[in-house]
C-alpha cells in the first residue's frame, strides 16, 4: 500500500519520517494488540469502559436501522463489544471493517464470528478510500466508528480536514462515533508510549524489520533505539527511532546517511480537549449530539451526526 517512493521521500526529509500506517504489518498489528494489554496503556481500557457504558445510548440516539463501518478496527475487540447494542435493535446488521493490515482484518473477522446476525465485510484499504468504496445498506443510516484515538495520529490541521472528508462521504443523519484521548499530564502519558516491558519499543523498531524484509533495506537494528517524546506546544507524543551512531543505510539503490542522534519520526499521538472536539464537529459539517468522558483515564467518545 505504501510505495518505495513515499518511503524514500520521508527518509530524505528533515526531520526524517515514515508513514505511520507502515507500523502495522502482521507483527506490528500483533504487537499493537499486546500494547493494549499493558498496565501503562490506559487508552484501550477507557475506550472499552465507554463502549460498555454508552454504546446503547449512542445507538438509541441515532435510531435505526444502522449500517456500521469501523475505520482501523485492529483485532475487532471494540466492535465485538459495540455491535450487540446494534443487534439488539435490528434483525440483521452489516459491519464493514476498513484497515490497511490484512492480519488485523483476519483477527477482526474472527473476533466477530460469534455474533450470528452480523455480516462482516472486510476492506483492505486506507480509511477514506475504504469508506468511499464501502457499499451502503439500502434504507439504513451509516454509523462510522473511529475508535482507539486513531485520529491522534493526524496533525491537528489534517485531523480537521479528515473529519470534513469523512463528512463528505456520508449523508445527512449518518453519524461518526469518535473516540479520542484527552489532555493529561505528560508523566501519565509517556509511559503509555515507552512501557517497562519494551513492547512499544518493539512495535516501533519493527518498522525497520519491515523495511528490510519488504523493501530490501539494510537497517542494523542495534543502531536504532525507540524514544517517546512529549511535544508540549503541539500537545502530542512523538515516537522516534534514534540513530545510536553515525551510519549509512541502503534502500533501493539509495544511500541514506544518519548522524548520531538523528531520528526517524514514526508516529504522532495528539491530545485533545472535549470542547475542541465539539467545535470541530461544527467546523466539519457535523453536530456533536452527545459526548461521554471517562474520568479514570480522561478520554472522550463524541457522537457526531452529519447535518
Ligand atoms: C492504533 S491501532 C487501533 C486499533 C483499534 N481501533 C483500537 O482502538 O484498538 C490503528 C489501526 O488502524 C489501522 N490503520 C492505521 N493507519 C491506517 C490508515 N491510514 N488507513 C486504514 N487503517 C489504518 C492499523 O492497521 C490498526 O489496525
Amino acid at each position: 500500500m505504501t510505495d518505495a517512493t513515499a518511503i524514500l521521500q520521508g527518509l530524505r526529509a528533515r526531520p526524517k519520517t515514515l508513514p505511520t500506517a507502515l507500523l502495522y504489518d502482521a507483527l506490528g498489528s500483533a504487537l499493537f494488540e499486546a500494547i493494549t494489554e499493558l498496565p501503562e496503556y490506559g487508552l484501550t481500557r477507557a475506550d472499552l469502559r465507554l463502549i460498555d457504558a454508552h454504546a446503547a445510548d449512542a445507538v438509541r440516539a441515532l435510531g435505526g436501522p444502522l449500517d456500521v463501518v469501523e475505520l482501523g478496527p485492529g483485532g475487532g475487540r471494540k466492535a465485538a463489544l459495540f455491535l450487540p447494542a446494534v443487534t439488539a435493535r435490528q434483525p440483521s446488521t452489516v459491519f464493514t471493517a476498513i484497515d490497511v493490515s490484512a492480519s488485523a482484518l483476519r483477527e477482526c473477522r474472527h473476533a466477530l464470528e460469534g455474533i450470528d446476525t452480523v455480516e462482516v465485510r472486510c476492506v483492505e484499504a486506507t480509511y477514506l478510500d475504504g469508506l468511499r468504496r464501502a457499499p451502503r445498506v439500502p434504507g439504513a443510516r451509516r454509523l462510522v466508528l473511529f475508535l482507539g484515538s486513531n485520529l491522534s495520529n493526524f496533525d491537528r490541521r489534517d485531523a480537521l480536514a479528515f473529519l470534513r472528508d469523512v463528512r463528505a462521504a456520508l449523508l445527512p443523519g449518518d453519524a461518526l462515533l469518535l473516540a479520542t484521548d484527552l489532555e493529561k499530564p505528560a508523566a501519565a502519558l509517556l509511559p503509555a508510549y515507552d512501557d517497562a516491558l519494551g513492547v512499544t519499543a518493539a512495535f516501533n523498531r519493527n518498522v525497520l524489520v519491515r523495511l528490510n524484509r519488504e523493501w530490501g533495506a539494510d537497517f542494523r537494528l542495534p543502531d536504532f533505539a525507540h524514544e517517546a517524546r512529549w511535544n508540549a506546544p503541539e500537545r502530542r507524543i512523538e515516537m522516534h527511532l534514534v540513530a545510536q551512531r553515525a551510519c549509512e543505510v541502503h534502500l533501493r539503490g539509495e544511500v541514506l546517511t544518519f548522524a548520531a542522534g538523528e531520528s526517524i519520526w514514526t508516529e504522532s499521538s495528539h491530545r485533545f480537549r472535549a470542547d475542541e472536539l465539539r467545535a470541530w464537529a461544527d467546523e466539519s459539517g457535523f453536530a456533536c449530539i452527545q459526548q461521554w468522558t471517562d474520568p479514570a483515564w480522561p478520554f472522550a467518545h463524541s457522537l457526531f451526526q452529519a447535518r
